[in-house]
């Protein structure tokens, strides 16, 4: 069957509603936009894991610690599962697993500002579970119904644990908020730093070009706009409900619209951070990564190894 047949009949598909399996055909401009789209998503796991991290010798509380260290397993955990659909996708374009991983090094792939920024404090850590995740949460959930069957899956288990990791921020913001004039102050602070960030976070409101062919594979359905929006629907209210000020001035809902008016972030600063990594933490993160990753080297080597060892032997 010819290239245009295949394709005709794949889009046909697409329309119908069907999940696109790894062994199926599928045009290389999908397999492409969904690789990228996946690697990103699974390296910024994975350097996500790095802003909490930090808080893990310092957390508060042996209860927190021990949550903030489930969050940051779970959160390499979902780049693992991420990488594997990536890997599997990638393969026939002849890109290795190493490659998914290495290519962060080498600034091939990028990852979400927000885990270019610094948390200088214990709100830091909650901010980022609330809020963060929050924001992860309401991008995943609503890609729950991708094209991609492979990515559909994974992303069923991540999203249930992001909704701890939700929750686990919420209980760091809840304790704050009832605490002392000190601790309020700290998470008004942090909100302040964060949230530039969080409005960037969904990506500019204009549709770009491979968003629109995203859209029409039913890769993702929603744009970065409407995203954007049931966020701040979600959570001006809640924000405001612990009596803390969201720092934005024009920030208000438009009942003629029914959409939320918000000041723009500073596109180009923030997207700079990310193509160039010149965010306040993104060179000292990636090296870290890189130490973690070559440092690990001999692990990778001896498991291969062991598995190549017959059984019984
Ligand atoms: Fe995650
Ligand atoms: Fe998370």
């Amino acid at each position: 069957m010819d290239s245009e047949r295949l394709h005709e009949q794949f889009m046909e598909r697409i329309r119908r509603g069907e999940k696109i399996e790894a062994t199926d055909w599928m045009p290389d401009d999908y397999r492409k936009l969904l690789l990228k789209f996946i690697q990103m998503h699974g390296v910024s796991e994975i350097m996500g894991a790095f802003p909490e991290k930090e808080w893990v010798p310092k957390a508060p509380t042996l209860r927190r610690k021990l949550g903030i260290m489930s969050k940051v397993q779970d959160e390499m955990g979902h780049g693992q599962l991420l990488l594997r659909v990536a890997e599997e996708l990638g393969a026939p374009l002849g890109v290795t697993r190493e490659q998914l991983i290495t290519d962060i090094f080498t600034g091939r792939t990028k990852f979400h500002n927000v885990f270019h920024m610094a948390s200088p404090t214990w709100a830091d850590a909650g901010v980022i579970g609330w809020l963060v995740d929050g924001a992860a949460i309401v991008s995943q959930a609503a890609l729950l119904d991708t094209s991609y069957a492979p990515y559909a899956r994974v992303l069923k288990r991540i999203c249930a644990e992001e909704s701890f990791h939700m929750q686990h921020g919420e209980s760091i913001i809840l304790s704050l908020a009832e605490g002392t004039q000190a601790q309020r102050q700290m998470l008004q602070d942090a909100l302040n730093r964060w949230w530039d960030s969080l409005i960037f976070f969904f990506g500019p409101p204009e549709i770009s070009e491979s968003a629109r062919r995203m859209m029409e594979y039913r890769i993702r359905e929603k744009t970065n706009e409407e995203l954007r929006q049931k966020f701040l629907s979600r959570y001006v209210p809640r924000i405001r409900s612990l009596g803390l000020t969201v720092p934005d001035p024009n920030l208000h809902f438009d009942e003629s619209t029914g959409k939320w008016v918000y000041t723009q972030p500073d596109w180009e600063k923030f997207g700079r951070m990310v193509r160039d990594n010149t965010g306040p933490k993104s060179q000292e993160r990636i090296a870290l990564r890189r130490q973690a990753h070559e440092g690990q080297a001999w692990v990778r080597e001896a498991m291969t190894r062991s598995t190549a060892v017959p059984v019984g032997v």
